[in-house]
């Protein structure tokens, strides 16, 4: 897909695919959907997807697959060993990455989890350019901490940088000698890194990262579970790679690191995931989780199908008409709320788009959770599921404090070719008419709190009847409209 210019002069987003099937959605009346917000204890993780009319919760899984992929499905061979589906997926791998050998794992937290088992220990630290949930939860259940060494313009929210998703190299220096090598368990880079709004990273700081990794003779993890938005990043922002092919992109990030893994819900569009790494040692001693966690080595707890279906999708994902869509229509969702004064993260990311909740919401405190207000709040304007990705996405602190988060963010997910242009209208003008009447939106509390990745299944409540007054507000203005 590319953006394409008009005669008019206007630039417009082009899809290089025709959809040839469809699902119908519903658009409930405002009140109903005040009503299922409340029922699902203003958490959008809660929401029944019949209830919903724009799902942008996420892009894990729920991506259009292509008719290739779904053909690829038909020649699935169905065996507990030694399936030819598993050898044909690890020859696509093997290739893609240039890495000697593959484990299948049944998603990416999976593979976090052995990843995590491998090489943390109590005590050690893994240093990265920024945390995904999943995998700090899997690290400190290991008895591991974190350090994020994001480069500081990735707190901006406003910013000019191509690569807000860069490791800063002098704090990785200077974490190494306050730490010393043997604490550390290992580098984790994370491609378009998720919870700073789907931010790139670049090659050349791929680079930097592993010449000190190797040096120091520390491991280095990649994390590419959203490689193709960091790819065509790579390939736009970076003049070096401008004319490079996303294959030996991919191949040199490869030779960059000891492991890979992978969400093959996001990269790949099926759903599973999968580890890679040349390093002998690394691979004979997380072989052994496989079985114990996942399944047999063959498909490690995927079914055969969606194997044939990520096989495919991987192929297809090193294609710039194929991954350039979700991009696309970031760019142009944040450029229509950016022309209406909404504050949302520049410059536009792969993954979603994300508004700042802080500003948007700025009357509501952070220990109200401005992020998960205004989820609640979009939701009840539009219909549109985002996410809350900010302090309900934290975890408390042991002495049971909040810990805030750096940034209060709303993200609103494109999963891959599933959405057209004027939904992307439609979501622009609800979230326009909602920053209008902000000063109705109120705070949330919670009513029930988990003690593990609380934004799944905690209930909240509102402090107030914000809600009901929103509903009011949007009535007088819609009339009888949806
Ligand atoms: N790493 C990153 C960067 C992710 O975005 C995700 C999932 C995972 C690991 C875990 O993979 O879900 O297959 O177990 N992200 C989803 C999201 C859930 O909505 O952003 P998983």
């Amino acid at each position: 897909m590319s953006n394409l210019k008009l005669f008019s002069g206007e630039n417009i987003p082009l899809e290089m695919h025709k959809v040839r099937m469809v699902q119908k959605i519903n658009l409930l009346p405002v009140e109903k959907r005040s009503q299922c917000m409340s029922e699902a204890g203003f958490n959008t993780f809660l929401l029944k997807n019949l209830d919903i009319f724009l799902d942008m919760l996420t892009d894990s899984g729920v991506n259009a697959m292509s008719e290739n992929q779904y053909a690829a499905m038909l020649q699935a061979d169905d065996s507990y060993a030694g399936s030819e589906t598993f050898y044909r997926l690890e020859k696509v791998l093997n290739d893609m990455f240039g890495m000697k050998h593959f484990l299948p794992a049944h998603q990416g937290r999976a593979c976090e989890h052995i990843i995590a088992q491998t090489l943390v220990k109590p005590g050690s630290v893994a240093l990265m350019n920024y945390h995904f949930t999943t995998t700090k939860a899997h690290i400190c259940r290991m008895g591991g901490v974190i350090e994020e060494l994001v480069i500081d313009e990735a707190f901006k929210i406003q910013s000019n940088e191509p690569f807000k998703g860069n490791m800063d190299i002098n704090k990785l220096n200077e974490a190494i000698k306050r730490h010393g090598k043997e604490k550390i368990a290992f580098v984790r880079i994370e491609a378009g890194t998720n919870l700073i709004g789907g931010q790139p990273v670049s090659l050349r700081n791929m680079r930097e990262v592993s010449n000190i990794c190797r040096k120091e003779g520390i491991k280095l993890v990649f994390d590419a579970s959203l490689l193709t938005d960091n790819l065509y990043f790579n390939k736009l922002r970076e003049a070096e790679y401008k004319n490079v092919d996303l294959f030996e992109i991919t191949r040199e990030i490869g030779s960059l690191m000891d492991i890979v893994y992978f969400s093959a819900r996001k990269l790949g569009a099926a759903r599973g995931g999968g580890i890679l790494t040349s390093d002998d040692k690394l691979f004979f001693f997380m072989r052994e989780l496989v079985p114990l966690f996942e399944g047999f080595l063959t498909y490690g707890g995927m079914s055969v199908r969606e194997m044939e279906a990520m096989a495919v999708g991987l192929q297809e994902s090193l294609d710039m008409d194929v991954i350039s869509q979700t991009p696309i229509f970031v760019e142009a969702l944040c450029n229509e709320l950016l022309a209406k004064g909404i504050p949302v993260v520049t410059p536009p990311g792969g993954l979603g788009c994300h508004i700042d909740a802080k500003q948007f919401c700025s009357h509501i405190p952070q220990s109200e959770y401005p992020a998960g207000a205004l989820a609640a709040a979009v939701f009840i304007a539009s219909g549109v599921r985002g996410m809350e990705r900010g302090t309900i996405s934290e975890q408390r602190l042991d002495d049971g404090s909040e810990h805030l988060a750096d940034m209060e963010l709303l993200r609103l997910a494109f999963p891959k070719r599933v959405f057209t242009l004027s939904q992307v209208k439609y979501i622009a003008d609800r979230i326009t008419w909602l920053f209008s009447n902000r000063s109705l939106i109120g705070g949330l509390e919670f009513a029930e709190e988990p003690k593990v990745l609380r934004f799944f299944f905690g209930r909240l409540k509102p402090k107030g009847d914000w809600p009901q007054q929103l509903v009011r507000q949007f009535r007088k203005d819609f009339g009888e409209s949806l």
